[in-house]
């Protein structure tokens, strides 16, 4: 009897909290009201959801989280105190946020908020996906789309299906870096785009901690490493060569050091950096990593990632004497590529080349050449090279990342077009749609399985016959 009085009192107060109307309202002009701004839900308030959100706290007249489910204790109060999120509205995972979300729907005709931000880990994307798409929330999901084939269709119908916003994590077409490059093609200036050559540098103590040690390490729990770490880079690759599409694709990679058969003799039966007598000599040893930075004051990435608030000492030496973080790299359960190429041809006949490596220093500072008939473009995400072959100039590059966070500022460039795209309801502020990112996530799939099964796809046969397959299995 108490708990159904609990529940009534806090579905009243959460009620009471939601905003009159939950879509955002527009002016006759088609432009939002003054005073309205863009609510959201943060399902899952790790990394990504730090990283969107510091939107909302630099531009509260635009946007504010009012809701979140997020199971660990620490990060789920830290943010809901940083955002001040009423209690009723804070739960601990994303099934209690949509129950909820159910409730009010029913009872008073109201969702919690206007979208919903998709920050949990890749293989819940489909599910949540689906279960707010299909209560009306406007959507913001975190990259990849899903896991497999099926579930990104199966996205695709839901978010059609519900008419809503729909905005997709590939942040790197929101830098302003990116953007600048996206205006010179589209002008013309430099003649057709004919060939693209891009090699992401995942970094090697980046690589070890995600993809060997971390979240995205197994095939089985996340999904292949072209996918977890490259579906942008190749969707950036089909954005600049739009309107032309991917026609035939091609894979090699492999898992070529991560492995048993790479470790080090002088690490002999030892399975934890901390027992290994070659930790030393190790550029993946978990104490340089994680311990040693952690000495020196620093609880940046990748170690804030180990523990439930803030790293210590202490937290971070458990967590390498327990958990995954601090096993020997070649004796994890990874499986994913270290290395990875991929060839595309394009509809009008041009080219690009893709290369995903761990073995870099640099972390993630994608080296780009664009060539066209007219000139060519050389970057290296923060500034680029344009050489004009007419006018025989050369000219340097250097785009304000706008707005801080990281990708030169993609991550602000995407939530802030969300948020306006919301506002005035115009999916095409996005410059992209759920149709497009589905296309796109086609395309690295049939990488993976030009990889897989060693034959070079045809794109568009690719699709027609997992569209199929999909129509199928749901009739
Ligand atoms: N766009 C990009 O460049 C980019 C970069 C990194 C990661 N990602 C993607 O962003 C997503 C999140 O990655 P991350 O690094 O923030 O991971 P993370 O582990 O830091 O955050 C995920 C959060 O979800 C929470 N969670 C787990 N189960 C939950 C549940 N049932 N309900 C609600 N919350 C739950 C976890 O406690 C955690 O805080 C992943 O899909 C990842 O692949 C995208």
């Amino acid at each position: 009897m108490s708990a159904l009085l609990n529940n009534t009192k806090s579905l009243w107060r959460r009620s009471i909290r939601l905003s009159k109307d939950s879509d955002p309202k527009l002016e006759a002009d088609g432009k939002p009201g003054a005073d309205h701004l863009v609510t959201i839900a943060v399902i899952g308030c790790g990394q990504r959801g730090k990283a969107y959100t510091t939107y909302a706290l630099a531009f509260p007249d635009r946007c504010k989280v009012v809701a979140i489910a997020e199971p660990r204790p620490k990060t789920q109060k830290h943010f809901a105190d940083l955002h001040k999120v009423d209690q009723t509205l804070v739960f601990k995972t994303w099934q209690e946020l949509h129950t909820a979300s159910a409730e009010t729907i029913a009872t008073v005709g109201k969702k919690l908020a206007d979208a919903v931000l998709i920050a949990v880990q890749d293989h819940l994307h489909a599910e949540v996906a689906v279960a707010f798409a299909d209560q009306g929330y406007h959507i913001l999901c975190e990259k990849p789309m899903a896991t497999n084939l099926m579930d990104c269709i199966t996205i695709d119908r839901a978010i059609k299906d519900a008419g809503k916003i729909f905005g997709m994590g590939h942040v790197m077409r929101y830098s302003p870096y990116s953007r600048e490059i996206t205006e010179i093609i589209r002008s013309g200036a430099l003649g057709e785009l004919i060939n693209i050559v891009q090699v992401e540098p995942v970094g090697y103590y980046h690589f070890a901690h995600s993809y060997v040690r971390g979240n995205w390490a197994s095939q089985d729990s996340s999904s292949f490493s072209l996918m977890t770490k490259c579906c942008h880079d190749i969707d950036l690759i089909c954005h600049w060569f739009y309107p032309a599409i991917p026609v035939k694709v091609s894979s090699f990679g492999s898992l070529r050091h991560f492995r048993k058969s790479a470790k080090p003799a002088a690490a002999g039966n030892a399975t934890r950096c901390n027992e290994c007598l070659a930790e030393k000599d190790c550029p993946y040893s978990a104490k340089k990593i994680y311990l040693d930075p952690v000495a020196q004051g620093n609880t940046d990435w990748p170690i804030a990632t180990l523990v439930d608030g803030l790293p210590d000492i202490e937290n971070i030496t458990e967590a390498l004497n327990q958990g995954p973080y601090g096993l020997c790299v070649y004796e994890s359960a990874n499986d994913v590529c270290d290395n990875q190429v991929v060839n595309i041809e394009f509809s009008n006949g041009s080219t690009a080349s893709f290369t995903m490596v761990a073995f870099t220093s640099a972390i993630c500072d994608r080296q780009t050449r664009l060539h066209f008939s007219h000139g060519e473009i050389i970057g290296d995400m923060n500034t680029f090279t344009v050489n004009d072959f007419r006018k025989r100039l050369s000219k340097v590059h250097r785009p304000e990342s706008d707005g801080g966070g990281s990708h030169g500022g993609g991550d602000m460039g995407l939530i802030r077009s969300f948020v306006d795209a919301v506002l005035t309801n115009q999916q095409d502020l996005l410059g992209t749609n759920v149709n497009e990112v589905l296309k796109s996530h086609l395309t690295v799939f049939a990488a993976e399985a030009s990889r897989r099964d060693g034959v070079v796809v045809d794109c568009v046969e690719f699709e027609k016959t997992a569209r199929e397959k999909w129509e199928k299995a749901n009739i």
